[in-house]
């Protein structure tokens, strides 16, 4: 380590390198600058020997064999020792290591292990600081979606795009793939003509470059150390549409209007979250509308949150999804969990700063139904976790041998925003808004444990005495909801639990009072009808609301729940449909799973899930598979 670390005497290696990576973090006062080298059990990397400190990408993508082939150009620290750099990959074809002089180097690839892949060995000599890689990913690399035209809006072109978080990028990318090692990046991508490249870094592009085969030449340039999980390309017929000064939507030419005017409170919510929480830090704020088959709601990608079309409710009734990537900028961006064990450092606070942005831009009775809603969520992913005593209710996991996704519940999410919640009630929201805009400055460019967050509000936010208030052992390090989690209750759910009462009672749904209702309303109605309910109850409900022809993906998603649960067949065909036209994987398991727990349910599950799982993406696919025990024929 001497190398890098003696201008940085006195702070522990990982920090060390942090800082020796570019990132412009203020000096640390002593007692809070050991952010301690945490192992990540995910990676094969020993970041302590070499380190990767910048990518850069020469790639083209192949439509028709399902490819991406090209060269990874990566910057190497090292210790002085050392004789190799360790990075991951899975399901890469390797066809030469070089040096930047293009001298071969000698390299070795390991033995595969599931998700994690394959460590990638390459040997240094004394003088190596860059190593470059002439690769191919294979056609069914997990974090890459090739669609087919059918599944675009266009119909036309094909279209692709990468989901890297948890441990997809390695699939794509070799690289030493630990959310707790930053690197910088830029990129060359060569896409078909008709067709253009985004990523989540900067547009270095030249106007109209084309490569020598016709192909369009775009080029990114991230200048901000960022995790490998946040590397990002889509390549697909895509349009752009200006929201304001420095945000905008970039999505297929049928959607980008949509869209635009779906996402017009974004400034908006860049103001707000610099109100709280200190300056964004990343230039330009885009949003990319993807294909339905995009399985996460959004992803937080630098600069340019992926997001799913099934947001786009047209009423902006769903755009907290936005409040929530973009708080990412701060928590999970800035300062990133160190491991997946820490998810719920990025999760967590992210749901609470997206309460918080919703609060400035829509008032405290709608915030409150978010967060309200969002405490029955965590409810149930109590009860699916095992129940209130699991080890997997913890906010602190350990995951080790696992795949990390099996700790990405609502935990994470709901926990971790419920312990926000109770430190604000603790110390109150102005302090703890001062400590929160100081922690990002603070810890901007790092990586971030639980030990070592704890460790810092015990240095700079509790009173003596506040931390027994809050808890704080038992909110990480322990099961269930702790007892001290302030209630929420939402002023406007109790006109919605009154109407529910008066359903109860035998009222038809014509007769209830639900005008005024918003999208969070009718969420919390459909989720308190008592049940069972008769054919005949969910006929006159699906009449007079029409929720099997609902255009807002959550209320639909809602309804087909209840509809499943009491074979309430009318709605099949609805359900079939939803499950056929996006694969979003937060509404596809709940419907598979609950389709599973019968025989009917289970055999239309598998007539609908056979003509559906080659339009998902992996990560759904993966899920979905689990729940149905599904065995490719
Ligand atoms: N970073 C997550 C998505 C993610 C989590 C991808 C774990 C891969 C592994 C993103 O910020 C997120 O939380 N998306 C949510 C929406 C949000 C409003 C709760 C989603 O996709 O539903
Ligand atoms: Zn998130």
């Amino acid at each position: 380590m001497a190398r890098v670390a003696h201008s940085f005497r006195g702070l522990l290696p990982s920090l060390a390198l942090a800082l020796a990576a570019g990132c412009s973090g203020p000096a640390a006062p002593p007692e809070t600058a050991a952010v301690t080298y945490t192992p990540d059990p995910h990676s094969y990397a020993k970041p302590a020997e070499a380190r990767v400190t910048a990518v850069s990408l020469d790639l083209t993508p192949d439509f028709s064999a399902r490819t991406i082939a090209g060269t990874a150009r990566l910057a190497v620290t090292r210790s002085a020792g050392a004789s190799s750099l360790v990075l991951d990959i899975r399901d890469l074809a390797i066809a030469r290591v070089t040096d930047a002089q293009g001298a071969a180097l000698k390299f070795e690839i390991g033995e595969s292990r599931p998700f994690l892949g394959q460590p990638l060995t390459i040997a240094l000599s004394p003088a190596t600081d860059a190593v470059v890689i002439e690769y191919r990913t294979s056609p069914t690399a997990a974090a890459v979606q090739w669609l087919a035209p059918a599944q675009t809006s266009g119909k036309k072109l094909p279209f692709l795009f990468t989901q890297g978080q948890a441990v997809l990028t390695r699939t794509w990318v070799p690289t030493q793939d630990s959310p707790g090692i930053r690197q910088t990046y830029d990129a060359t991508i060569h896409a078909p003509a008709g067709m253009r490249a985004v990523m989540s870094a900067e547009d270095v592009s030249k106007e109209g470059e084309k490569d020598n085969n016709g192909r369009g030449v775009y080029r990114y340039r991230m200048t901000q150390p960022i995790p490998p999980y946040l590397i990002a390309l889509a390549v697909g017929d895509l349009a752009f549409k200006p929201i304001g000064k420095t945000t905008g939507v970039y999505a297929e030419p049928s959607v980008v209007d949509r869209a635009a005017s779906e996402f017009v409170e974004v400034d908006q919510m860049i103001a707000a979250a610099e109100k709280l929480y200190g300056p964004y830090r990343w230039g330009r704020y885009d949003l990319l509308v993807l294909p339905p088959s995009f399985p996460f709601g959004g992803m937080e990608n630098p600069r340019l949150t992926f997001a799913t079309p099934t947001i786009l409710a047209g009423d902006r009734s769903l755009v907290s999804l936005v409040a929530h990537e973009l708080a990412h900028s701060w928590s999970g961006n800035l300062v990133t969990n160190a491991n997946w064990n820490d998810f719920w450092i990025n999760e967590g606070f992210t749901v609470y700063l997206e309460g918080r942005i919703m609060e400035e831009l829509r008032g405290r009775r709608y915030a409150d139904m978010l967060r309200q809603l969002g405490r029955q969520d965590l409810d149930q992913a109590i009860v699916e976790a095992g129940g209130s005593k699991a080890a997997d209710t913890h906010l602190r996991l350990a995951l080790d041998a696992r795949d990390p996704d099996d700790g990405m519940t609502n935990i994470a999410y709901e926990k971790g925003a419920a312990f926000l919640q109770t430190i604000e009630a603790v110390v109150g929201r102005e302090r703890l808004d001062a400590f929160l805009r100081a922690y990002f400055e603070r810890f901007a460019f790092q990586p971030m444990t639980s030990e070592h967050l704890l460790r810092y509000m015990n240095e700079t936010l509790f009173k003596p005495g506040e931390v027994e208030k809050v808890d704080v052992q038992a909110w990480v390090y322990g099961p269930g909801l702790p007892s001290n989690a302030p209630p929420v209750k939402a002023e406007a759910f109790a006109a919605v639990d009154a109407e529910v009462a008066r359903w109860a009672r035998g009222e038809r749904a014509a007769a209830l009072a639900t005008s005024a209702w918003s999208t969070q309303e009718w969420l919390h109605f459909l989720r308190g009808l008592p049940q069972p309910i008769s054919a005949a109850r969910l006929g006159d409900l699906d009449r007079t609301f029409k929720l099997s022809a609902s255009g807002n993906s959550e209320i639909l998603f809602a309804w087909l729940e209840i509809a499943i649960r009491e074979r309430y067949e009318p709605a099949f065909p609805a359900l079939e449909r939803f499950l056929l036209s996006q694969g979003r994987r937060k509404f596809l398991r709940p419907l598979y799973e609950e389709l599973a727990k019968t025989d009917w349910g289970r055999a239309m599950a598998a007539r609908i899930y056979r003509q559906a799982r080659p339009t998902y993406h992996s990560v759904s696919v993966g899920t979905i598979d689990g729940i149905l025990k599904w065995q490719e024929k």
